[in-house]
This record gives structure tokens, sequence and C-alpha cells, in this order.
């Protein structure tokens, strides 16, 4: 018996690697700080999950040649808001090399000023613990010092596109 595998183009083929990756449906989150002149930066991240209870930590990872870069480097914390269903415009403008992106987003500051997007399902307010580099990705650690969440359905992204989450019938 063969197995899918057996006969699989090598992992690292990027299109092969990303489409195997796609299949694992992830929420959508805006992960953000503060510039050191105080300018919000952000950017849209799937890359985030849990990493740990005892302590509360959690990680994402950035593109090493990410504009802001510098931004996430310099600063001491970090915030991830989980986006809701209706946030897909904000999901694509922040995914986008676009300058301004958190204008007309209403925005709370968290602690050390990274700021919480509004109208998100979840925050986390972050401080950053270590940072390392993996291939062409940086891995950020943050110890969560405050999370909360209220009432809504998550934005999901799936092979590549954007959805919503549906309950199977009589799974739970
Ligand atoms: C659904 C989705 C998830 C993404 N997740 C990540 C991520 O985890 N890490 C990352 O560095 N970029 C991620 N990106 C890409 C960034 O959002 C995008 O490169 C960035 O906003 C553009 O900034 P740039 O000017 O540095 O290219 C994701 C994009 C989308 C649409």
């Amino acid at each position: 018996m063969t197995h899918p595998t057996d006969r699989a183009p090598d992992p690292r083929d990027p299109l092969h690697f990303r489409s195997c990756l796609s299949t694992f449906a992830t929420g959508v989150t805006i992960v953000a700080t503060r510039a050191p002149d105080g300018t919000p930066v952000g950017l849209t991240v799937n890359s985030f999950n849990s990493l740990s209870l005892d302590p509360p930590l959690v990680l994402w990872s950035l593109r090493s040649v990410a504009r802001h870069l510098d931004a996430f480097l310099r600063a001491s914390h970090f915030s991830v808001s989980v986006l809701a269903a209706g946030q897909l415009e904000l999901a694509r403008r922040f995914a986008r090399s676009s300058s301004e992106p958190f204008a007309e987003v209403i925005l709370h500051d968290g602690l050390g000023g990274a700021p919480l997007v509004d109208g998100a399902i979840a925050w986390f307010e972050c401080e950053t613990v270590t940072r390392q580099e993996f291939g062409d990705h940086l891995l950020f650690v943050g110890q969560v010092r405050r999370c909360a969440r209220v009432p809504g359905m998550p934005l999901v992204f799936h092979q590549g596109d954007f959805g919503q989450a549906a309950a199977l019938d009589g799974a739970v």
C-alpha cells in the first residue's frame, strides 16, 4: 500500500509545502506594537498559537524581511487581536504593504502601548520573552500579561481563503 507522502514532491518545493500547510485551518489575528516614535504598526498573522499554559505563553512568526521587523524587535510588548468573522476587510488591509492600515481603525492602548483592535473577539497583551530566527522567519514568544474575550464568531483562513467556522451537526 502506498501512502500519499511516498510519491509527494520535496517539501523544499514552496508551492507544495504551502499547499499542504494551507489545509490546516487557522483563525486570523492582527499582531501589533508601537514603533519607537509612537506609530502603531501591525500585520495580519495566522502563525499565532498557544505555547504554554503555565506560564501563559503564545507564539507567532514574522518574515525576516518584513517592513515592521525593526519595530517588533525594539518593542517590549506586542498585542494579538483575534479577528471576528465580520472583520474580513481589516484582515485584507493589514496583509497589504499599505502605509496606513490603522486609519479608521479604533484602537485601545494595551500594555507597552501595543494597540488593541476594536471589534475583535479576543485580545492578548504580551511581553516579548524571546525571539529567535528560524529559516526565513523570526519566532516571537510572548508572555501573556492580560487577555480577554467577548462573544462572537471567528474569521477563519483555510486553503488560501477567508471563511467562517461552522459547527458539524451532532459533533458535540
Ligand atoms: C491570512 C494571512 C496570514 C498571514 N500570516 C502571517 C504571519 O504569520 N507572519 C508574517 O510574517 N506574515 C503573515 N502574513 C503576511 C503579512 O500580513 C503581510 O506580509 C504584511 O502585512 C505585509 O507587510 P510587508 O510590507 O512587510 O510585506 C499573513 C497574511 C495573511 C493574508
